[in-house]
């Protein structure tokens, strides 16, 4: 019997090993040795094996990648070190300074440099403990990022076990998680069949992907990742390059880039560059650069780190992508604010891989400057990212007879009047809530992850109901009931249920997040959470009048101006009440803070602190009545330095600001403004 389940047990690692293998050529090595269906018969001897004996099952099981239930939210994690972001080049002009640079500050030129593609993806952090795949984090802000272990055990490129006998005890690696260009026109195949909007580009594709709550979607994907990056090791080989690290990797099981590559020159950089320019299209990814890095360890840590970026390495952005097409016509879009926004509708025209049918034209004023007309042939340019827009008429190909464009007098939604902002560029529809094309805008900004974060509650399901005339408001969507969507098509008892909770939570959201719902020109997440914390409900910010909101700090009269009269509008005010009547939150919970008054105490930040964000750090100081602010000056209490600060220190230098750091100002939240005096005494 014993004997038995030995040789069940050996089975299972045999085929566990099998497996990785056969992955690794698969997706690492892109070379696979067994068919698909050789693969899959191994999968399934695996996962019978493990059925009938729970008690073999192993985190880094390869039946293990989709393991996790789905999970309520992501939790922060802080990164073992910052994750820098990159220095930009342009031009060929702008990567020849920064070579100069280099050279100059090493007071010689680097013997070598890696050139590496810049994947248009989303970073990732994966740390391995004794070998095993422990954690998986996006950047975050580059100090705390969000955990999505789950998520990364489902992409096959990234190893759930070292290939290595002796692994180092704690590895962290980053890289670039991404949707293949094929990979992606296939997702969006799939999801226009079953009538889903389609993804903008890979990169989206990805980052929705990633952030999907149920990793089983993550792992129905397809994501890949390339590695480039060695972060923090512990009890690894001596490694003196980038390239040593890139090759360390690659035997460690990461797929690391073939189009790396090592060079010497400067001449050598632009061709490489040149390169990727001609032949971005010809990869199965997007790419929005190439990255060079100094390749010696040694050169890297002479130069080190300015506050956002390493001085050993820059991005040079490949030139955004250009082609002329016709503009069909111009239409608007009324987005959630009322604001009216007039758009190109162009003749479909391939630009960069990606279909592009219509770009925005900003506002009348600019259709007028760049002389844009309906009928003309345009420049539309693709950036990256960014919504493509029409840089400017092509005036030589401009057929005879073509007129200005001007804003419709009505809005074509709801026929309503349409009026101008005082200085004649804003648009803004006056149906207020009657207005579809808002309503619809506004209940879907509403229920999104950047306001009350409801979930199922996307646009398809706002058209539902709307059309079924259950809401009017935000305020109605709570007021929905089982009975409303039951029996509707697509809409089973389970659906319901979820959204039915995902809605019962929102009333419960912190103020921050109502307000930001509720759609005030100008108050997005930033201004929301000032706001939330200086009045702390929704009856004291009402109160408040615009000059008051103006001098608070980040806040500024234009969006004082809004908020006063966003609540002086009856409308707006009616909803509140309801809002209030339905349940929902209006007022943040009185935390009591403990810890001593800092009144009159003024803090300036720089570099990278262990313990604290900086978004904590500033939390903490202010919830003790102390401010904040981004620049040295003469009124600078004090300033607090973590590692790798930046010119902020010359500057309180030279003003004479006292220094302190991180176990200080910790002892300043504990102790209050008397650890500074005991400092001067010093
Ligand atoms: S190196 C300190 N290498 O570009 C090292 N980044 O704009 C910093 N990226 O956040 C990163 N491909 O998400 C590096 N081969 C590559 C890259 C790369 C893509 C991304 C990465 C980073 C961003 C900076």
């Amino acid at each position: 019997m014993a004997d038995d389940l030995e040789a069940v047990k050996r089975r299972i690692e045999e085929l566990r090993r099998l497996i990785e293998y056969h992955n690794y050529r698969y997706y690492v090595l892109d070379s696979p040795e067994i068919s698909d269906a050789e693969y899959d018969e191994l999968m399934r001897e695996l996962r019978e094996l493990e059925a009938a004996h729970p008690e073999f099952v192993t985190p880094d099981s390869p039946t293990q990648r989709v393991g996790a239930p789905p999970s309520e939210a992501f939790a922060p994690v802080r990164h073992l070190e910052p994750m820098f972001s990159l220095d930009n080049a342009f031009t060929f002009e702008e990567l020849e300074s920064w070579v100069e640079r280099v050279t100059r500050l090493l007071g010689r030129a680097p013997d070598a440099y890696t050139c590496e593609p810049k994947i248009d993806g989303l970073a990732v952090s994966v740390v391995y403990e004794d070998g095993l795949l422990v954690r998986g984090a996006t950047r975050g802000d580059g100090i705390t990022g969000e955990d999505i272990t789950a998520n990364v055990k489902t992409i096959r490129a990234i190893p759930l076990r070292l290939r290595t006998e002796e692994p180092p005890a704690v590895l962290e690696v980053r890289g670039e998680i991404y949707m293949a260009v094929s990979a992606f026109e296939a997702l969006n195949r799939e999801r226009e069949a079953r009538g889903e909007p389609p993804f903008m580009n890979p990169r989206n594709a990805a980052a929705g992907s990633v952030r999907q709550k149920d990793p089983r979607i993550t792992a129905a994907r397809r994501l890949s990742n390339f590695m480039y990056h060695l972060g923090h090791v512990e009890g690894g080989p001596e490694l003196h390059r980038q390239s040593e690290a890139l090759a360390w990797l690659r035997e460690l099981g990461f797929r690391v880039n073939p189009k790396n590559e090592i060079v010497h020159t400067v001449d050598e950089i632009e061709a490489y560059a040149t390169w990727a320019v001609e032949h971005r299209h010809d990869l199965d990814y997007e790419i929005d650069g190439v990255v060079v890095k100094v390749d010696s360890f040694a050169d890297q840590e002479r130069l080190g780190y300015t506050a956002r970026a390493p001085r050993w390495a820059i991005a040079y952005k490949l030139p955004p992508e250009e082609k002329t097409t016709r503009l069909l016509r111009i239409e608007v879009n009324v987005g959630r604010t009322g604001v009216v926004t007039p758009y190109a509708v162009l003749e479909p025209v391939l630009i960069g891989g990606v279909c592009v049918t219509s770009a925005t034209l900003h506002n009348e004023r600019e259709i007028h400057r760049k002389d844009v007309r309906p009928g003309d042939w345009v420049i539309v340019r693709r950036a990256g990212e960014v919504i493509p827009e029409v840089v400017g008429p092509v005036l030589s190909r401009r057929p005879k007879g073509l007129r200005r464009w001007h804003m419709p007098k009505r809005c074509p939604f709801c026929g309503s009047p349409i009026v101008k902002d005082e200085r004649g560029v804003r648009a803004y529809c006056t149906g207020g809530y009657s207005c579809p094309s808002r309503l619809r805008e506004w209940l879907v900004y509403f229920g999104s992850r950047a306001a009350m974060d409801i979930d199922g509650l996307g646009e398809k399901t706002v058209v539902l109901l709307m059309e079924r005339g259950l809401v009017a408001d935000p305020a109605d969507i709570f007021r929905l009931r089982p009975e409303d969507l039951l029996g509707l098509e697509g809409w089973g008892p389970k659906r319901v249920e979820n959204l039915m909770k995902a809605i019962e939570a929102a009333k419960d959201r912190p103020l921050w997040r109502l307000l930001v719902g509720l759609g005030i020109d100008h108050v997005g997440p930033t201004v929301a959470r000032v706001l939330a914390r200086r009045y702390g409900s929704i009856d004291a910010l009402m109160e408040a009048d615009e000059e008051e909101l103006a001098a608070i700090e980040g806040i500024g009269p234009e969006i004082a101006k809004s908020i006063v009269e966003w609540f002086a509008d009856p409308e707006n005010r009616r909803l509140i009440d309801k809002l209030r009547q339905v349940g929902v939150r209006m007022a943040e919970p009185v935390e009591a803070v403990e810890g001593p008054s800092l009144d009159g105490v003024t803090l300036v930040f720089t570099g990278t602190l262990e313990r604290f964000t900086r978004d904590e750090a500033k939390e903490a100081v202010e919830a003790r009545g102390g401010k904040v602010s981004g620049s040295v000056s003469r009124r600078t209490t004090a300033l607090v330095v973590g590692k790798h600060p930046g010119s902020k220190l010359a500057k309180a230098e030279a003003l004479g600001v006292p220094i302190i750091d991180e176990d200080t100002f910790a002892r300043l939240l504990e102790a209050g403004p008397g650890v500074l005096d005991e400092l001067e005494g010093s």
